[in-house]
């Protein structure tokens, strides 16, 4: 098992580094903590442990979250690593009532306000893991998901950091064996040397096929996504974030 620096809940593989900052973050308003309570177990990605099979995601969406609620059965499921605070991962469950989306993020104070989100719009079809994705990768049955979102990743951009930084060949080997053949990849950075770097690990890698054909098609984000809070930090900073959008080649 590790545990992250403030010794908050394990991850479920010791050789495994680190690669989020903190968990916890200032001292959550009792709405917030009555939703970790309360939503977050009926929401929580249930992984079934050492001994269980590929996990089909789907499965997870089987039962209503709220009362009154209608299950979902997804005609498709997404993954958003690292949803910070949740607006992306709820404007897009709210947006496509008939995907399953999961999202994961170790922040809990994130965790707290994407549950706000999801109980406001009483959304049925996302699930969370509040911990590493990489947990969540593992478990999952090949060939799963059909989008991936990894949103303003942490840069690390000191060079003894670098072995932290989420787009790695070991975490892009695991995503190509979930993502179905044609499956997005969708990775936005305002952190050009985090952009070099992970289009380096991507262009490399044979089951990643880069979808641009212009320039606007890194510069502008895709239609169908609405910006995180690390987007409009970056332009309020007058900073150009850049989109990454690859596809899970079927050849390999
Ligand atoms: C810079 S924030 C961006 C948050 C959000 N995507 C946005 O654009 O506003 C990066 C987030 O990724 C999360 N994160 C880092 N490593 C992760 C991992 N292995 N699995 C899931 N989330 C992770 C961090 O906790 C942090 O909240």
């Amino acid at each position: 098992m590790i545990t992250s620096d403030d010794g908050a809940a394990p991850t479920p593989d010791r050789r495994r580094r680190v690669l989020y900052g903190r968990r916890v973050g200032r001292p959550l308003r009792t709405d917030r903590r009555r939703l970790l309570a309360d939503l977050l177990p009926r929401l929580t990605l249930d992984l079934g442990g050492a001994r269980a099979g590929p996990l089909d995601p789907r499965a997870a969406f089987a039962a209503p979250v709220f009362d009154g609620g209608t299950p979902v059965a997804p005609r498709a499921v997404w993954l958003e690593v690292g949803f910070g605070s949740g607006e992306h991962l709820a404007a897009q469950a709210a947006a496509h009532p008939d995907v399953g989306l999961i999202g994961c993020e170790p922040f809990i104070n994130g965790v707290a306000a994407a549950l706000q989100h999801i109980e406001v719009a009483r959304l049925e079809n996302v699930r969370i893991y509040p911990d590493d994705a990489r947990a969540v990768i593992d478990a999952l049955a090949p060939g799963c998901l059909a989008r991936v979102f990894v949103l303003f990743p942490d840069p690390w951009p000191k060079a003894r950091h670098a072995k932290r930084r989420f787009i790695a060949d070991a975490n892009l080997d695991v995503l190509a064996r979930v993502m179905a053949p044609g499956a997005e990849l969708v990775v936005a950075s305002d952190d050009m040397g985090y952009v070099r770097w992970a289009l380096g690990r991507l262009l490399a890698h044979a089951a990643f096929a880069w979808t641009a054909t212009r320039a606007a098609d890194w510069r502008i984000r895709p239609a169908d996504q609405p910006a995180t809070r690390y987007e409009e930090k970056a332009h309020r900073r007058g900073i150009q974030p850049v989109f990454l959008v690859f596809e899970r080649d079927d050849g390999v």
